[in-house]
């Protein structure tokens, strides 16, 4: 089972400026909560426990505000700054000690997943003891994104970053699963035109190997863009939907660690008194009356 995760929730965030000037972008809202709460509840819910989120330099205290250590929600948190966003794989170099003998799960800190199994999938996923996985999903404009291929039996034959030409719809998702030798290949990575280390580069090695495998979200599941202001503001409105109609909230932290027995009620008296007079904190009141 994978039981250590990496958020990478650095980035320039220049597509987002000038909101981004003074606050990082995983720290904006989606709705209610900051856009990094629904990326750290997917590794919650896949029952990762001991967590790495990657940020910018001079950020560290921005995040540290609203996430500290992960004691108040039953996990481990730390953190380490990344000097310039060198590309995605540079988070397994950064994060070599984090993972040390382990196998490791990481997800972009701006990716929105939901829907109903998602927990199973996600637990499913863990399992991983040899190679690397990747999560699909189908999508209108798969330009945008990192795309893969995949074979009758769903074996990935091609994968390439942001296709100028069209050859699959299956966009290649921000969360991904990997063996433990994910930091030594990455190290071997050099970075591509555009000065960055590329993920699919990293994806090719395992692939070459025929050990990259494919999970797919139908289209029951939502996974959501944050890439730009519209992105945001569609994302919100999913969320909000969703939310006011059921009156359960998506990416409660405390919620997801109390149900599953990480922290008690004082934990989330806690969360009430550390978060104020909200409807958040309304929320969290509810849980601990009727669980
Ligand atoms: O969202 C899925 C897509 O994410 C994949 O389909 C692509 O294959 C993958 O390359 C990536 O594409 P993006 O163009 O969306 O990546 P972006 O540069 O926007 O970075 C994604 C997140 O990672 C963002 O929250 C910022 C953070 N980041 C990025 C880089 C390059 C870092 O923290 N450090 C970095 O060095």
């Amino acid at each position: 089972m994978i039981k250590k995760g990496i958020i990478l929730a650095g980035g320039k965030g220049t597509r987002m400026s000038p909101l981004t000037k003074a606050v990082n972008k995983q720290l904006l809202p989606i709705y209610d909560k900051p856009l990094i709460f629904y990326p750290l509840s997917i590794l919650m819910l896949a029952n990762i426990r001991d967590i790495l989120i990657i940020v910018n330099k001079g950020q560290l205290n921005q995040y540290k505000k609203i996430l500290p250590d992960g004691k108040n929600l039953g996990i481990k948190i730390t953190y380490i700054e990344q000097n310039k966003p060198k590309g995605l794989p540079d988070a397994f170099i950064l994060g070599e000690k984090f993972i040390g003998k382990n196998n490791v799960a990481m997800i972009l800190g701006d990716n929105f997943f939901y829907g109903q199994n998602l927990s199973t999938k996600l637990l499913n996923n863990t399992k991983l003891k040899k190679g690397a996985k990747v999560v699909l999903y189908k999508v209108q404009k798969p330009e945008a994104f990192g795309v893969a291929k995949i074979d009758a039996k769903s074996k990935i034959t091609k994968i390439k970053e942001k296709p100028k030409k069209f050859f699959s719809d299956l966009a290649i998702t921000g969360l991904y699963f990997f063996d433990n030798k994910v930091s030594s290949y990455a190290k071997k990575l050099r970075p591509s035109g555009r000065n960055e280390l590329e993920i699919v580069d990293l994806l090719e090695i395992y692939r070459k190997k025929n050990i990259l495998k494919a999970d797919l979200i139908g289209r029951g599941g939502a996974w959501l863009d944050t890439g730009s202001i519209e992105d945001f503001y569609k994302t919100s409105a999913f969320v909000s939907a969703i939310e006011n109609r059921q009156g359960l909230k998506i990416a409660c932290l405390e919620e997801i660690a109390f149900n599953s027995g990480w922290i008690n009620k004082k934990h989330i008296n806690n969360a009430i008194n550390f978060y104020g007079n909200c409807d958040y904190s309304k929320y969290l009141k509810k849980l601990i009356k009727n669980p």
